[in-house]
């Protein structure tokens, strides 16, 4: 009868050990943010998404990037451009992608899919939104057998007419489209405002989605991180410094708001882009880019330095080297 009831009670054990493997696949939103650790944007602005032959990133660079300390890869999607008048996606930009994501998981990386149509979809919400639902069904569709290191990001920095209450309303939306695929696969979603910390109290997610990852962006002040960068015409006034007692407490006051809003909703937090433009000098910049990837390490979030190539620069493509002072604040060594 004891032997009987041992064997019963061993076969439950086996039985629920074997049914293990297949809850461990879903990946928490707390455990993702661990796992992305430190990051750096990639591909935004690069000739390989119209002409893989002109690339200036080569596949091989995620080496570099992992061998440079880091884990997670934010690659900026400019889709719209790859879609014709029916909102589907080109299928050579789409083998593209492809190549991108698996180079990217082989070398252990997480790879986030950012969309990255800020621009238009700022200026005409009406236009943006079935392109950008139309991109959510195919995306989610295509990877929706990816391991769960590929990460979705709605869209990068709503702005302008994609203000709290439409951008909340269209987070509503968009969710099950990539749901209907991706029932468990971890979503990145900020606030409007260019994702702004001041706005993350008007962020609105759905209570009942766990796999949800908060991001913001943060280049405050922006007279330092913009100076001089002709997008951002607020900002002309070059020779700015930055790392005095009272900046540094800035940000860290900054970033303790963002810890209570994440601690208040039970979100883990990317941050998805920071850093400073190349026209300050350099010895501010790095003072900058480290204390806030530390200041974000302490608070337990994940970080995605703006940006590998193009501007703002990490690594210097043409040299095939890293910009010494910038890595090293990012990643000390
Ligand atoms: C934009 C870039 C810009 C950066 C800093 C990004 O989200 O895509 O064009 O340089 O923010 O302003």
């Amino acid at each position: 009868m004891v032997s009987a009831l041992k064997t019963l009670i061993v076969c439950a054990l086996l039985s629920a050990l074997a049914a293990a493997p297949a809850a461990a696949r879903e990946m928490s939103a707390a455990d993702q943010v661990k796992t992305m650790g430190r990051g750096v944007n990639v591909l935004g602005y690069d000739p390989l998404w119209k002409d893989p032959a002109q690339a200036r990133f080569q596949l091989r660079h995620f080496k570099t990037i992992k061998d440079g300390g880091f884990d997670t890869v934010r690659v900026n999607l400019h889709a719209f451009e790859h879609m014709d008048a029916d909102n589907r996606l080109d299928p050579a930009w789409l083998k593209t992608l492809d190549a991108v994501v698996q180079a990217a998981l082989a070398q252990k990386l997480t790879v986030i899919l950012d969309e990255h149509d800020f621009g238009p979809c700022g200026e005409d919400p009406a236009a943006c939104k079935p392109r950008l639902t139309a991109f959510w069904r195919q995306i989610g569709e295509r990877y929706r057998a990816a391991p769960d290191r590929v990460v979705f990001e709605l869209l990068n920095e709503p702005n302008k007419g994609l203000d709290d209450a439409v951008w909340n309303g269209w987070v509503a939306e968009l969710l099950p489209v990539v749901r209907a695929t991706n029932p468990t696969r971890n979503v990145i979603v900020g606030p409007a405002f260019w994702n702004n910390i001041a706005h993350l109290d008007a962020l609105q997610l759905p209570a009942q989605d766990r796999h949800l990852i908060a991001t913001v962006h943060y280049y405050l002040p922006m007279e330092f991180t913009h100076q001089g960068a002709s997008w951002n015409p607020s900002t002309p006034k070059t020779g700015v410094t930055w790392g005095t007692e009272a900046e540094r407490q800035r940000m860290k006051t900054d970033f303790d708001g963002v810890q209570a809003w994440a601690k208040a909703h039970d979100r883990p937090i990317l941050l998805g882009e920071f850093g400073a433009y190349d026209k300050g000098d350099m010895a501010s910049r790095a003072a900058y880019t480290a204390a806030a990837a530390r200041q974000a390490e302490a608070r337990g979030w994940a970080w995605a330095y703006w940006q590998f190539d193009s501007d703002f620069i990490a690594y210097d493509i043409k040299k095939d080297a890293w910009v010494e002072p910038i890595h090293k604040a990012l990643v000390p060594r």
